[in-house]
């Protein structure tokens, strides 16, 4: 099955399967509104895409992109504010929930494209990835504290794993900025190349990866991969705590700005 691009976009669900000779990889795009910021129905398609991939073994792998210009500016504001204020006393909004399980249980390599900005949950979900490509005009930031929140998606997790304390320490709790090259020393991104480029690059990745032979791919994959149930563990113990400081005095307030500061 093919699914255009225009009719993923339609349906705010992102996702499109794109032929490499006798197999597929699945082409999960954020559309555009909002600098792509994430909401719920966009992490519903998100997960939906990943778990349809899991058990078609035509699907070799997946490319997650957010088009050129921006990957993503990270969780949907408008939706932590609406949950902060709400009365319910809930963890984190199921769907992102759901999308990070799909991320911690996915069995096919992810390919990301960075063009732009990745914010919050767009630099986050990096560390579940595969192959990241970046261009020269991608930041990355996770700016949780100045936010009043925590880290999420298990990235206190996979942060230091991959890039030592010392880094994850500026990166997670003091929100400092890495440009593209600062993240491929860091080790999270593969490739660095021009703006515009980095979709036509993670395509030709997929090919590759979609000529490996797919079980050797799948059991070689598993052992570089901590287990699912360790990544889960920690997305359920920061998920507790980014609820709880969802609905923080700290948190309300600098959601309130964010929207204000085009008024001040
Ligand atoms: N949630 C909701 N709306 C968002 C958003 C988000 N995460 N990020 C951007 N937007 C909206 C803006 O409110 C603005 O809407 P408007 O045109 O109706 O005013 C529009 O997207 C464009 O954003 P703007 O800030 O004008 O663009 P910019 O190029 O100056 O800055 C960003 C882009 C991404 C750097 C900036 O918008 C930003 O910092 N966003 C918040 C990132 C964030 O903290 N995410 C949560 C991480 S946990």
């Amino acid at each position: 099955m093919t699914v255009s691009l225009d009719q993923s976009y339609a349906h705010c669900r992102a996702v499109a399967k794109k032929r490499a000779r006798n197999f597929y990889y699945s082409f999960i795009l954020l559309p555009p509104e909002k600098k792509n910021a994430i909401t719920q129905d966009m992490y519903r398609g998100m997960s939906d895409a990943i778990d349809t991939a899991q058990n078609n073994p035509d699907i070799r792998c997946i490319i997650i992109t957010g088009g050129s210009g921006v990957f993503t500016a990270g969780n949907d504001i408008e939706d932590f504010l609406r949950d902060g204020t709400s009365n319910t006393d809930t963890p984190r909004a199921s769907n992102a929930v759901r999308f990070l399980y799909s991320l911690a249980h996915n069995v096919k390599p992810i390919i990301a494209a960075v063009d732009g900005v990745a914010i919050g949950i767009g630099t986050t979900m990096l560390f579940h990835c595969d192959y990241v490509l970046a261009s020269t005009a991608a930041t990355f930031a996770t700016p949780f504290i100045h936010l009043g929140l925590v880290p999420e998606g298990a990235s206190s997790l996979l942060m230091p794993r991959t890039m030592g304390h010392q880094r994850a320490f500026a990166t997670l709790v003091m929100g400092r900025t890495m440009s593209a090259e600062d993240a491929q020393i860091a080790g999270f991104v593969n490739v660095v190349v021009s703006p515009g480029h980095t979709e036509g690059e993670a395509r030709k990745v997929a090919r590759e990866i979609c000529h490996l032979p797919a079980e050797a791919v799948a059991i070689s994959r598993k052992l570089i991969k901590l287990p699912p149930e360790e990544l889960t563990r920690r997305i359920d113990q920061e998920s507790h705590l980014f609820g709880e400081r969802m609905r923080s005095k700290e948190a309300i307030a600098s959601f309130k700005a964010f929207f204000a500061r085009k008024r001040g």
